[in-house]
């Protein structure tokens, strides 16, 4: 049959974004895990998203501490999914810098990388629109990649596929 054509897809935002929870609930179900954890340095995860593609997912540790592993693994990304909690408002801020600094790196800047926006923890009260994140984030700036922004509900699942379904037209 047909080779699968891999994607190396690179997991970034803030600790505490959902960014493992989105990543676990996009597995088969019987490959999903109950418990998740806040992840330490980084983790690979495999699947197949589509009878032609599968993904190499680096589902980093958005912690402090290990944010600076990110940028080591740009070079082999050829997709980014960037992870936004909606409901913490203080920190909107924090991960604006954080998605400057990647935006400006050079194994990222000059580079044609589709990047998928997830505004997750839609499901919370306080949660902002996913308009509003995207005014906040500044996306309307980034000219030279295509991105996309999807409201997601990481516990229940929704938007979730919305997203992926832009990122596999994106590479396909
Ligand atoms: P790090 O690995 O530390 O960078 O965090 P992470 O971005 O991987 O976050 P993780 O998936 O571990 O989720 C953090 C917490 O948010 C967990 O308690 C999740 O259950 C919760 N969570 C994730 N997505 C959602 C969501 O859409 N809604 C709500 N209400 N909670 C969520
Ligand atoms: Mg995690």
């Amino acid at each position: 049959g047909l080779k699968k054509k891999e994607v190396h897809v690179l997991c970034l935002g803030l600790d505490n974004s959902g960014k493992t929870t989105i990543i676990n609930k996009l597995k088969p179900s019987n490959a999903q895990t109950q418990d998740i954890v806040p992840t330490i340095g980084f983790s690979i995860e495999k699947f197949k998203t589509s009878r032609y593609l599968s993904f190499t997912v680096f589902d980093m540790s958005g912690q402090g501490r290990y944010r600076n592993l990110w940028e080591h693994y740009y070079k082999e990304g050829q997709a980014i999914i960037f992870v936004i909690d909606s409901s913490d408002k203080l920190r909107m801020v924090v991960a604006k810098e954080e998605l400057d600094t990647l935006l400006n790196h050079p194994d990222i800047k000059h580079r044609r990388l589709p990047i998928l926006f997830f505004a997750n923890k839609m499901d919370l009260r306080d949660a902002i629109s996913s308009v509003k994140v995207s005014q906040l984030l500044s996306l309307e700036n980034i000219k030279d990649k295509p991105w996309h922004i999807c409201a997601s509900d990481a516990l229940k699942g929704e938007g979730l596929q919305d997203g992926v379904d832009w990122l596999q037209d994106q590479i396909t």
